[in-house]
């Protein structure tokens, strides 16, 4: 079996800084990837719109050109959105929005996961000149969901976890006061927000990994697959089986791909784990196991569209771009995606970290 598929996008990926970026966007265009939303948690963060980049931060200016530069130019879409800080300020948004630059911003909570040390609480910046801004010019608002600085049984446990206490206690009070901005809420993983996003209004979507569709708390557990272990962290059955119901349910408009793949070149360190799974090279290969998994079957042109409409279309529709005129091809057959070898050194991709057989293989 062949899927031929309108090329993707992957609208939250990361392609760090430094010489290794190019390796990274190779990988991504050699995976049918048409373009991506690249995150700004780089060091030091893209915190400032236009301009060189200085010892606190880049502008997106500046990191959109060094990643065309790394070969980003072959996208045919590249967003950056702004690292939201204690210095972001309305007129900022304003000055991005009218440069065009400026098409998204992006919520870390502080400290909640890899480079998020810039991040501010959610409280202050619900009601704030800042979101208000973005509200007024379209600026969507991507977020990483999580209650920052939760420990032990409030930051997980089998009823509640720090994903839960964000969508039931922070997501509402940001609706109520932004009704009109538009939100993408970054690799849900709970039942709890895929429910709260499917309830909100048509201008709030979500992005889903490969790794949360495919996986739970146990596979990551058990031998402590530590390449499985991203933020926010695998979750349970119940909460698998809500996000691929969301991202497969026919004609859905507010699901998409969005990898979060991060690549780390010392996973396990002397204290814990780096955050972040690797996907590039595997990705879509990973999203069709998942919906194979879940019972789709992509030989179908029933199964194929909610595919498509997941991999391919909804992201564009969503972030207002056209969804893209060039195609890609994947086989049903096994195969493998090596050890990417970087100027920084190596990273593990998921498959391997786990030692998963690809059932799908990139034609070309
Ligand atoms: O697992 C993660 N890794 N989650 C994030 O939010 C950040 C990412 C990274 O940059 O490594
Ligand atoms: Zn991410």
């Amino acid at each position: 079996m062949i899927l031929t598929l309108p090329k993707w996008f992957d609208l939250h990926t990361h392609f760090r800084q430094g010489p290794a970026m190019a390796s990274y966007i190779k990988a991504h265009l050699h995976m049918g990837c048409a373009g991506a939303l690249a995150m700004p948690n780089t060091q030091p963060p893209v915190s400032r719109i236009s301009g060189a980049a200085q010892a606190d931060g880049w502008s997106i200016e500046g990191y959109s050109a060094e990643l065309r530069a790394a070969g980003a130019a072959a996208f045919e879409q590249l967003i950056v959105p702004l690292y939201l800080t204690r210095q972001t300020t309305a007129a900022m948004i304003r000055e991005g929005a009218a440069a065009g630059l400026l098409r998204a911003c992006k919520y870390y909570p502080p400290h909640g996961t890899t480079n998020a040390e810039h991040g501010l609480p959610m409280d202050d910046l619900i009601g704030g000149e800042v979101l208000h801004a973005m509200e007024e010019l379209g600026i969507v608002l991507c977020i990483h969901g999580e209650q920052h600085a939760l420990t032990g049984p409030d930051y997980l446990d089998a009823q509640q976890n720090a994903e839960t206490h964000f969508y039931r206690e922070r997501m509402p009070r940001l609706l109520d006061a932004h009704p009109r901005l538009r939100i993408v809420c970054e690799h849900i993983t709970t039942r709890t927000a895929a429910e709260f996003v499917a309830a909100a209004p048509e201008h709030v979507g979500a992005t889903i990994t490969p790794q949360h569709l495919l996986f739970t708390l146990g596979h990551l557990i058990q031998g402590l697959k530590y390449h499985l272990y991203c933020l926010p962290v695998v979750k349970f059955e119940d909460d698998r089986m809500a996000l691929r119901q969301a991202a497969m349910e026919e004609g859905q408009r507010r699901f998409f791909a969005g990898t979060d793949s991060a690549p780390h070149t010392t996973k396990a360190t002397a204290c814990g784990c780096a955050a972040g799974c690797f996907t590039g090279g595997c990705a879509p290969q990973l999203y069709a196991m998942a919906f194979e998994d879940a019972g789709v079957d992509l030989g179908t042109g029933y199964g194929r569209a909610r595919f498509e409409r997941f991999l391919c279309l909804n992201g564009p529709a969503f972030y207002s771009f056209p969804a893209s005129p060039q195609r890609f091809q994947m086989e049903k057959a096994p195969s493998q995606t090596p050890l990417l070898e970087t100027p920084a050194g190596p990273v593990t991709p998921l498959p391997t970290g786990l030692d998963l057989e690809l059932t799908w293989r990139m034609v070309g």
